[in-house]
């Protein structure tokens, strides 16, 4: 192009009339889309008929009261009316923090960075399509939890990453890999059923025509005498691959009997951190003797030989920052993980059952007369 010399598009131009003449269907039907689709062949996947099928949909917008202001946003499937809406709020919830803090200086942006993260946290964890994917909106932009949210805003430094967690922390979706059930009937019948797939979605094919999804159980091998699996756990020839044996697993589903009727039904996804958090529960009811919602909901750690010295904490329930810092004097290191079990337990006590589901995730317990 030389200065002064005009541009011209003269597709375009032809592709906006069609849709001046036409409407949608100038662009999703008849000449454009026969183009699309064509461009497509060979190396692209847009067909005709995704063309024809594509439909816009009205989306009601989301609504907030901020600083006297409606703000009419963006719903999902953008992440962006959320997102701002928890902006505002939560700048404005630590109006004290900004107090006379100008623009541009350090502290304005390292508190705009800590508001950022939380968001960004909540985005990773909740946001996507409503059409596939119930996001929970009024939760997200509901302000008591925007104000709890900006409570953990660090004025002096940089939360730790790790710990900067989605922060509606029971509703977290059911996981894609392990699941357990408990169940004991009136018989005194128990069933303590732990069953996985292992990664996310297994391998990530279904059978086809069969809606079962093939696992990756190939992982629960050592691969290679001290190389981690994907829980970090390492083996050796005990666990090495072949013909016609089954992998290693650390699936516990339990149950305690006492004077032989049952006492408790227990089990729990998570990989290598299943057994651990097993017996923290069942220590934490019989060695602690706290009522089994306590037992379940407290803290869990988990340590697994490797990484040297490392303990796991979960962002559930974090352990008190002296207790790390006396243990951290000892050598210990501190690692946030995301997941520490989902543990579904049941404790028959006396005549009565208790059934308990770790209120880390979205498990529901029963009592069915
Ligand atoms: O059998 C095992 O130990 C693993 N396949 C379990 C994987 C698992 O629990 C993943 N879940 N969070």
């Amino acid at each position: 192009m030389k200065a002064g010399q005009v541009f011209k598009q003269p597709d375009l131009a032809k592709t906006l009339q069609l849709i001046s003449d036409k409407g949608a269907k100038g662009f999703y039907e008849g000449e454009t889309a026969d183009l699309i689709a064509k461009s497509m062949e060979g190396h692209g996947l847009i067909t005709k008929r995704d063309l024809k099928d594509y439909k816009a949909v009205w989306r009601q917008p989301i609504t907030a009261s901020w600083n006297g202001y409606r703000v009419i946003t963006a719903p999902p499937p953008s992440s962006g009316g959320v997102g701002l809406v928890q902006l505002l709020k939560m700048k404005a919830d630590l109006k004290d923090k900004f107090q006379d803090v100008p623009l541009d200086s350090a502290q304005y942006i390292h508190l705009v960075a800590e508001i950022e993260k939380r968001v960004f946290a909540d985005r990773a964890q909740y946001l996507g399509n409503p059409d596939f994917y119930k996001v929970p909106v009024a939760q997200l932009i509901n302000d008591d939890y925007i104000l709890k949210r900006a409570q953990e805003v660090n004025p002096d430094k940089p939360s730790d990453t790790k710990s900067v967690q989605p922060g509606l922390g029971t509703s977290m979706p059911e996981k894609a890999e392990t699941t357990h059930f408990s169940v004991v009937d009136k018989w005194d019948n128990a069933v303590s059923n732990t069953y996985t797939i292992n990664g996310y979605f297994g391998s990530g094919v279904i059978a086809e025509g069969t809606g079962i999804v093939l696992n990756d159980e190939m992982d629960d091998f050592a691969s290679k005498p001290g190389v981690p699996n994907m829980f970090g756990v390492v083996g050796s020839d005990a666990n090495s691959i072949a013909p016609k044996k089954r992998p290693l697993s650390s699936m516990t589903p339990t149950v305690l009997t006492k004077d032989d009727k049952v006492a408790m039904v227990i089990g729990t996804p998570g990989g290598s951190r299943i057994f651990t958090s097993i017996f923290q529960v069942i220590s934490n009811v019989y060695d602690f003797n706290m009522p089994l919602p306590e037992a379940v909901g407290a803290t869990r750690f988990h340590h697994q030989l490797l990484p040297p010295d490392t303990i796991y904490q979960e962002p559930y329930h974090q352990l008190d920052p002296e207790v790390i810092k006396q243990l951290e004097a000892k050598g210990y290191k501190f690692t946030m993980q995301g997941f520490n079990g989902d543990i579904q337990a049941i404790r028959i006590n006396g005549d009565t059952s208790e059934p308990m589901s770790d209120p880390r995730g979205r498990g529901v317990s029963r009592v069915i007369q």
